[in-house]
């Protein structure tokens, strides 16, 4: 007995409709942001969750497969063991410690590489041909660590990095100018976190660069002004936590918009953590910071050449340096 009469005649399912499967390694605020984004953009056929704590995975998967009314056909499955991320497209992690008012991102390092060693480790085995997108913070140190455990090629390992500092950028551009933050084209670039740099040469709004749009309209700027933006984009995640305890809205947008550009082939350039090394001038060791970089199927497809002033290449290189120097001290 079969619930549905099949119709025989019918074509079979088109050989390029690809089934596609994302997992995400930790429930806790930040993978639920994420796991509830893709599920409402219908980026996933299968959508696995992992966890360590068993009855909360449960909770929130269950949480998750009453919504199926009223959202577009997805398989959610949920375990403490790995095997149920077998054959992912992307594994997003954001499993491990988060910061407490006024703690910095640095200063999470040591507990979540030792949670990276347990993790990574598995993830790899059961999706060899994946493609990493690390969360967890310090997230640009971490991303190098995944990349080292996993043996992946750098292509397949990606921080989510500073997507979502370039997103409050935009917002707070485009609040000063009372305009859309979609018509702001503005990246920050380097540490997810507090060595971070400001584009300011490159940013434009609806097509215009402003910087030099001021200076031809003899409009003086204050740099204090510029720079008090960039310093709200650092504080916007201490201020949050302040007040709410963590973040996860902002960034649950952002990794799906990462995934979306990656599983749909969407070659869109992100501002994302990259093995950096020969870029910009970044010497000195192996290190993931965010640059500009266009994303697609096979993951990192290329960096882009943005023309930067000296002091914002100087700048991204004293932020490679703050990286490397932390790496240094883990003896990986
Ligand atoms: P949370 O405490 O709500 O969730 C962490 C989850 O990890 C918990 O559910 C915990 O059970 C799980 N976990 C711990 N050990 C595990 C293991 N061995 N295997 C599987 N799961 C394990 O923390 P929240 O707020 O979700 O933050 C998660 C991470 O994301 C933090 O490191 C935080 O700093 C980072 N984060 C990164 C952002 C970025 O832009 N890169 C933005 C916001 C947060
Ligand atoms: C954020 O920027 C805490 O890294 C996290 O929201």
């Amino acid at each position: 007995q079969v619930f549905f009469k099949p119709i025989h005649n019918t074509s079979p399912p088109s050989p390029t409709k690809r089934h596609t499967k994302i997992s995400v390694v930790g429930t806790g605020n930040v993978g639920m942001a994420i796991a509830q984004t893709i599920l409402t953009q219908d980026l996933a056929d299968e959508l696995a969750l992992v966890d360590a704590k068993a009855d909360k995975l449960h909770g929130e998967m269950l949480d998750l497969q009453h919504a199926a009314a009223f959202l577009p056909r997805t398989k959610i499955l949920a375990s403490t063991d790995y095997s149920v991320t077998v054959g992912s497209d992307l594994c997003i992690i954001t499993a491990g410690a988060r910061q407490i008012p006024g703690e910095s991102r640095l200063n999470l390092l040591q507990r979540n590489v030792t949670l990276f060693e347990m993790i990574i480790p598995p993830l790899a085995k059961y999706s060899p041909d994946s493609i990493l997108m690390i969360v967890s913070n310090p997230v640009d140190v971490l991303t190098y660590i995944a990349w080292k455990i996993s043996g992946f090629p750098s292509n397949r390992v990606i921080g989510s990095g500073t997507n979502l500092d370039s997103s409050r950028f935009r917002f707070l551009i485009a609040d000063h100018l009372d305009v859309t933050a979609q018509d702001v084209q503005a990246y920050i670039v380097g540490e997810h976190g507090d060595s971070s740099v400001a584009l300011w040469s490159s940013i434009s709004v609806g097509g215009v660069p402003i910087l030099s749009f001021l200076e031809k309209q003899e409009i003086a700027y204050e740099k204090e002004t510029l720079e008090n933006i960039h310093k709200a984009v650092v504080d916007s995640a201490y201020e949050v936590i302040n007040l709410k305890g963590y973040t996860s809205w902002a960034i649950g947008y952002s990794a799906a918009n990462l995934a979306r550009s990656i599983l749909r082939n969407q070659r869109k350039i992100h501002p994302v953590s990259v093995l950096a090394k020969g870029f910009y001038g970044i010497d000195g060791g192996d290190v993931f910071l965010s640059l500009p970089a266009q994303l697609g199927r096979g993951g990192v497809l290329g960096v882009t050449n943005v023309h930067l002033t000296e002091e914002e290449a100087q700048r991204l290189r004293d932020s490679a340096k703050t990286l490397l120097e932390v790496q240094s001290q883990l003896g990986i």
